[in-house]
């Protein structure tokens, strides 16, 4: 009997079961398909110049579902008022918009310099990083300082952070409707890091921030304009470390878009990186 339950209670953390939330039992995917039922394409509220438009049409061409009209009003208001990087970390610490919150155990905002001029953004923390309270810091983590070194890096000259700050579940890809609901906290902290060039890691970064309904392996190496504020900023898509350290085989594609990225920070004289034909 106690083995038989032990066996289960494994089987749950496994499947990414790893928390209880509440008593009483949630239809979650019926929740969520009520609220994409209530948003409306056209019932976003103002926001500022550009950063509306480029989002409606990220969440159209993704067919991305927008959270609901109230969390949404809220988050774009929330994140537009957030004057520092500090500021807008306590207001997303107090954003109840994405479900993600309430089965991680902290915010994971960023990490490095936030006056950098390249800034990383991946996909959502893992458990280390929900541990730690700092992006990538567990295995993916790793390979991401040994990606960034290669190319004469450290997290002294980048910044990191996630589309989505809350650590999902099993550490599952987080759905359209979680990456959109954080969206405007991410764009703002895009635009107070404003950085020169924008790296996208991962399939669920790229699609947020850059659009389109493309796989990241076609995404990949190349450049897209992605508008921070009212300046428009290059933007690069690349694997996630977290695929690499999976499909090994792939790393000399990420190799191929690390000397891609090193050739553009060359061309802006960012930082030296050395010559990379
Ligand atoms: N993967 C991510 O996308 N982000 C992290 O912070 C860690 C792993």
């Amino acid at each position: 009997m106690a083995e038989g339950l032990t066996g289960l209670l494994r089987w749950y953390a496994e499947m990414g079961v790893d928390i209880a939330v509440d008593a009483a039992p949630h239809d979650r995917f019926a929740e969520s398909r009520a609220s994409i039922c209530r948003a409306e394409m056209g019932s976003l509220p103002a926001a500022p110049p550009g950063t509306i438009e480029i989002s409606r049409r990220v969440m159209r061409d993704s067919g991305t579902a927008l959270p609901p009209e109230t969390t949404a009003a809220s988050a774009w208001e929330q994140a537009a008022a957030a004057q520092s990087l500090d500021d807008l970390r306590e207001r997303l610490s107090r954003f109840e918009g994405c479900g993600l919150k309430a089965t991680a155990t902290r915010l994971v905002f960023g990490d490095g310099n936030p006056s950098a001029k390249i800034m990383f953004v991946g996909e959502a923390p893992g458990a280390d990083e929900d541990r730690e309270g700092v992006p990538f810091v567990g295995r993916a983590g790793q390979l991401l300082d040994k990606m960034l070194a290669s190319i004469g890096l450290d997290r002294g000259k980048v910044y990191i952070a996630n589309v989505v700050p809350w650590r999902p579940p099993g550490n599952r890809t987080p759905t359209p409707l979680e990456t959109s609901a954080c969206l405007p906290f991410t764009r703002r902290q895009i635009e107070l890091v404003d950085p020169k060039i924008l790296v996208c890691l991962g399939g669920a970064s790229a699609q947020t921030l850059l659009g389109g309904r493309e796989g990241v392996m076609r995404m990949r190496g190349r450049w897209f304009a992605y508008l921070a504020g009212n300046t428009e900023i290059r933007a690069l898509a690349m694997l996630h470390p977290a695929f690499l350290l999976r499909q090994p085989a792939h790393k000399k594609l990420a190799w191929q878009d690390l000397r891609t990225l090193a050739k553009e920070l060359n061309s802006y004289q960012l930082t030296p990186v050395g010559s990379y034909p």
